[in-house]
């Protein structure tokens, strides 16, 4: 039987339920919930017993609260043991070492980059990592984790008998802690000239758009996504034992993402910079890179494709958008003249 008095009662508890659960954000209340609707039935004959259930639910809305049973177990410790590779210029003479902490991971985030904070807050402030975006865009939390080269904030901290174990990209020159020194790394990365090239068009730089198609748009997925973390690169033994000389992983691919853009003119002079005996063909597709790579991509393929373009095998294609020049002589102001 419909009967007006329950439906505005469950109407008046659910508009109260959801305007305690945006407050709030408490997901275990809302299951309590959709619980108590679920035993209306049971209760239609008791409106005493019913509200007064309303009201206990409502209140455990209102402040978030958790029963005893499942508190205790949120309560109860999920303790991890994690070992970080420690060195500090400032005692120089103190070898590197691995210290070990049990860090209980009810009180961080679930990613390793998350546990390695709760040791800097509560167990030691000296511990030096970089991090900024905590989401894997700005690639600064690259680390060998579990001896995986990866990001720490993509790296979930798992509760396991085995220890966590962190140590800094390997063969890398170590600063502090897990702080690298990635000079070589990023000047190796302008080496590549990674900026559009548009020879004899400088007095045009910014003044119009430079076309181009969507098809020739999506080659440049799964190259343009690298955030440059260096867990490539130093994941390449070519590259451990010639770094100086051979360019990488991370670099070479973005010269391929650079020499493969329609818009770009470039290619020639790229090409060119690329071939000698280091730079490129140091690379022996052993695919290291491109089994760490975090952000999923594939640096050792891009490799091949320059490989191929350098001897001659392929050949970059035709645009299938130009993007003329304006006529700077019919009046129109925005374009400066250009030169014959
Ligand atoms: S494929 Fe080439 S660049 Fe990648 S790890 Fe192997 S040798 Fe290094
Ligand atoms: S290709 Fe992947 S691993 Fe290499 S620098 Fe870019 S994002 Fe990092
Ligand atoms: S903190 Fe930015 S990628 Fe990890």
């Amino acid at each position: 039987m419909f009967n007006p008095t329950i439906v505005n009662r469950a109407s008046q508890f659910w508009s109260c339920t959801i305007a305690s659960l945006r407050r709030v954000t408490c997901q275990n209340s809302y299951y309590r919930s959709v619980r108590f609707l679920s035993n209306t039935k049971q209760t239609e004959k008791e409106p005493s017993e019913r509200e007064s259930v309303i009201n206990a639910e409502v209140a455990i809305i209102k402040d978030c609260k958790i029963p005893p049973d499942e508190r205790q177990q949120e309560d109860k410790p999920r303790l991890q043991t994690v070992r970080v590779y420690r060195w500090s210029p400032e005692n120089p003479n103190v070898k590197p070492y691995m210290q070990q902490f049990s860090v209980d991971l009810n009180k961080c985030g679930t990613m390793v980059l998350d546990v390695l904070m709760l040791i800097k807050r509560e167990h030691d402030p000296t511990l030096s990592y970089r991090r900024s975006c905590r989401e894997g865009i700005c690639g600064v939390c690259a680390m060998n984790i579990n001896g995986v080269n990866t990001l720490a904030c993509l790296t979930k901290a798992k509760e396991s008998p085995k220890p966590i174990v962190v140590y800094p990209l390997p063969h890398s020159y170590v600063i502090r802690d897990l702080i690298t020194d990635m000079e070589q790394f990023l000047k190796q990365y302008q080496s590549v000239d990674p900026f559009l090239k548009r020879p004899g068009e400088e007095n045009f730089v910014g003044l119009r758009q430079i076309l181009q198609s969507p098809k020739d748009r999506k080659k440049l997925n799964g190259l343009y996504e690298c955030v440059l973390c260096g867990c490539c690169t130093y994941s390449c033994p070519p590259y451990w034992w010639l770094g100086d000389k051979f360019l990488g992983p991370a670099a070479l691919l973005q010269a391929y993402r650079w020499i493969l853009d329609s818009r770009d003119m470039g290619h020639k002079e790229r090409l060119g910079k690329l071939r000698d005996f280091y730079s490129v063909y140091r690379c022996h597709t052993i695919f290291n890179c491109t089994k760490t790579c975090p952000k999923g991509l594939n640096p050792g393929r891009a490799i091949a494709q320059i490989k191929r373009l350098l001897a001659g095998l392929t050949k970059k294609e035709r645009p299938d958008m130009e993007t003329p020049l304006p006529n700077p002589c019919q009046g129109e102001d925005v374009y400066p003249c250009r030169e014959e």
